[in-house]
């Protein structure tokens, strides 16, 4: 079983980093957050490809159990269509890419469930969800949250290297155990073979409609956090932090 010795971990309260009293220390990741970080983010890459393309087949977003071209639309995305069957104002029809998209989409998407199952399975084992995601009760405080909040607003942002700080605590989380699950579960509800058996899956949602409108905000919510993400990243020093997580660190990151 692998541990998560001399990678980011047990860092004592992260509010003392934000004071700046925390020395400098490893920015490096366990082999299996590494691995699993980066098909996680091919995985996401071939998703967001392949979905973008199923949605150019269709732009159009409904509520409830059924949408077609005859219904009156939630919104619409202003963009030609790649089906001449749906109005969307333009003249013209894109070429249809429905066939590789959604092959793509719908292995990449076991192959997504996968990768996080391990992830979250050694991190569970291993303690890394606990003592590097989980956020502490200082952490939570207001003064620590209005302090980490206000460097993030200021690009201040180089520092935080011992440990993720509070607000990445809580947005790494929040993509873990938040908008993967409800990407899995809206697109679980949208397979025909798995409502059919188990109908509740759609039905919670409110209709086969209203999972694939949720798709698509959890889509837009994930392609902003990861903008994001890369945002902080380059802020908190690029090439260390990729060092980190690409070959786990270098000595004197350690
Ligand atoms: C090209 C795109 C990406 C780059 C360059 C990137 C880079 C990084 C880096 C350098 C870290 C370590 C941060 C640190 O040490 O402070 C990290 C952590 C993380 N990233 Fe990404 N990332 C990318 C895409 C993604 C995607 C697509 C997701 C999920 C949707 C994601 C989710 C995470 C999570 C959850 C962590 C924390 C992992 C842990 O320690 O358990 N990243 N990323
Ligand atoms: C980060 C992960 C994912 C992203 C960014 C993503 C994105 C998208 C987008 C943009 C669409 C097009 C929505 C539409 O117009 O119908 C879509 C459709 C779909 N997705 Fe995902 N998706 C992800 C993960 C998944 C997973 C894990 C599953 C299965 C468990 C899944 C199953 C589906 C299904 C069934 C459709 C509808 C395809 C169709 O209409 O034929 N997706 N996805």
């Amino acid at each position: 079983m692998m541990t998560d010795s001399a990678h980011i971990s047990d860092p004592g309260p992260s509010s003392a980093l934000l004071a700046g009293t925390v020395p400098r220390a490893a920015v490096g990741h366990t082999a299996t957050v590494r691995v699993t970080h980066w098909i996680a983010t091919l995985c996401f890459v071939a998703l967001l490809v392949s979905g973008i393309e199923i949605t150019i087949s269709h732009p159009r977003f409904y509520w409830g159990e059924e949408g077609t071209v005859n219904t009156p639309a939630l919104f619409s995305i202003p963009i030609p269509a790649s089906r001449s069957s749906v109005p969307t104002g333009y003249g013209y029809v894109l070429p249809d890419q429905n066939g590789w998209s959604r092959y793509l989409h719908f292995q990449t998407a076991w192959l997504v469930i996968a990768v996080g199952l391990w992830y979250v399975f050694f991190g569970l084992l291993s303690g890394h969800l606990r003592r590097n995601l989980l956020p502490s009760g200082a952490d939570l405080s207001p003064r620590a949250l209005a302090n980490v909040i206000g460097n993030h607003l200021r690009f201040k942002l180089a520092g935080d290297e011992h440990t993720y700080n509070p607000l990445q605590r809580i947005t790494y989380l929040l993509v873990v155990f938040g908008a993967f699950p409800l990407m899995i579960f809206t697109g679980l509800a949208m397979s025909p073979a798995v409502v059919s058996a188990f109908p509740f899956v759609v039905n919670v949602l409110g209709g086969h409609q209203s999972a694939r409108t949720l798709h698509f905000f959890d889509t837009l919510f994930l392609v902003l956090f990861v903008l994001l993400h890369i945002l902080t990243v380059y802020l908190a020093g690029f090439r260390k932090r990729m060092r980190g997580m690409i070959t786990g660190g270098s000595k004197e990151d350690s």
